[in-house]
């Protein structure tokens, strides 16, 4: 992925942060998905005061992704930290996005950190989640 393109796709990330819905946690997170036609689908957490029902930016982007026929993804970046403040470090995704990820997703798909200012990391869904149990099931190596 051209540098250019991970640039872009970490901004639409930060932006995305900032329609969060964080009162309990207090931590924003936003997510920028690039389908493989070009498209992007942006998401950020929501939660709920009953908690459980919260959702990580990285499934919102895939969900709404996928709700409208997506299925191909090329990379996602994401960008997180304390609401109002400028990352202070990278956030990495969770468990359960790393599954959805791998729902979806080759082991080589390119998960962009966006850390403060111009700061990015990027990492593969396999380093993230090595041994997965993905769509294939077995695991015959
Ligand atoms: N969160 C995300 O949206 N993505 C991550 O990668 C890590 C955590 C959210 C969940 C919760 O709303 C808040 O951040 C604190 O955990």
């Amino acid at each position: 992925m051209r540098e250019e393109e991970e640039k872009l796709l970490a901004e639409a990330a930060r932006k995305a942060r900032g329609n969060a819905w964080a009162p309990y946690s207090g931590f924003t997170v936003g997510a920028a998905l690039l389908c493989a036609d070009g498209t992007v689908c942006t998401g950020c957490n929501v939660e709920s005061t009953s908690y459980s029902p919260s959702c990580c930016a990285e499934r919102v982007a895939f969900y709404k992704a996928v709700s409208v026929g997506e299925r191909k993804f090329a990379a996602i970046a994401i960008a997180g930290g304390e609401a109002g403040e400028e990352p202070s470090g990278f956030c990495p995704p969770c468990g359960v996005c790393r599954q959805v990820m791998a729902e979806f997703c080759a082991g080589d798909f390119p998960v962009i950190l966006a850390g403060r200012g111009a700061e990015r990391k990027t990492v593969t869904l396999a380093e993230l989640l090595p041994l997965r149990f993905g769509p294939d099931n077995l695991l015959r190596e």
